[in-house]
């Protein structure tokens, strides 16, 4: 009875993790290299997120003011630059669009993508970008491997150029191969959406950004204070030795 038990719970284990690697094996190898200390590329994807994604997807708990002076962008420039239609500095990115439009023209919602990045990933965020390939069987004429049947259309697609999926003789996909070349090369592609994915995950937790940089000063103290410790008790024993 015992026995039979474990064979079961063995037999929905691997049998679990063997359809979860079958499916996103490939959407696994790619990896983000975000560092939300890294300004610069925090800037850039800022700039691209407004400039490919935000006629979708809303920012509703990034407030427009707090990410000025988190990147360091002055409000005059981020306003003249970053912020569209007739929206202040001290408001949240919300959108214009309204749900049954998107609904009417995409067939599904494109989310708030304030807490994606927590919520799923960053990895899951770059390899959504990465893994559109052509699929004449799409509304949108592409597919995704991190999304499957996605509704999204490849935004980005001029940038990248065009890639279809190479599948084993199991079908199982295995990578891409370019059909059209983008205006960008492949590494500046990866970096650009490294720096959309990087954005994501300082607006999923603008906080951190704080976090860590009174973290830093913290550690400054504790090293500083342990050498003025140290001097200080050589300086109390002198004479007892
Ligand atoms: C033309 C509209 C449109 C644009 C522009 C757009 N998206 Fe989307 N996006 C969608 C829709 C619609 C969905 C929902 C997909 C679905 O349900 O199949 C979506 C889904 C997503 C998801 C999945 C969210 C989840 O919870 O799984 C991510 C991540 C995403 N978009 C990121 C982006 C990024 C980054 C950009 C800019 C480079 C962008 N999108 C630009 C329409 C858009």
């Amino acid at each position: 009875m015992k026995k039979n038990l474990i064979i079961i719970i063995l037999l929905v284990v691997s049998t679990n993790s063997f359809a979860a690697s079958q499916k996103s094996e490939l959407a696994e190898k790619y990896k983000a290299l975000n560092s939300i200390t890294n300004k610069a590329s925090l800037q850039r994807g800022a700039k691209y997120y407004v400039n490919y994604c935000s006629g979708c997807h809303s920012l509703k708990y990034m407030r427009m003011n707090t990410l000025a002076n988190d990147l360091g962008i002055d409000e005059g420039i981020f306003s003249k630059n970053l912020i569209f239609a007739n929206k202040k500095i001290g408001e949240t990115m919300t959108i214009p669009m309204k749900e049954e439009d998107a609904i009417q023209w995409f067939g599904a919602l494109p989310p708030d993508l304030s807490l994606t990045a927590r919520s799923k990933g960053a990895d899951y965020i770059y390899a959504k970008l990465n893994t559109y390939y052509e699929d004449d069987n799409s509304a949108t004429g592409y597919n995704n491997i991190a999304y499957p049947n996605t509704s999204m259309p490849h935004i980005l697609a001029d940038l990248q150029g065009g890639q279809k999926l190479v599948l084993d003789s199991k079908n199982n996909p295995v990578s891409f191969s370019k059909t059209s070349e983008g205006s960008f090369s492949d590494d500046e592609y990866r970096q650009l959406t490294n720096d959309i994915t990087n954005f994501l995950v300082y607006v999923s937790e603008p906080a951190k950004l704080k976090r860590q940089s009174i973290g830093f000063w913290v550690l400054m103290f504790l090293f500083i204070f342990t050498i003025l410790a140290y001097y200080t008790k050589k300086e109390f024993w002198k004479d007892v030795h």
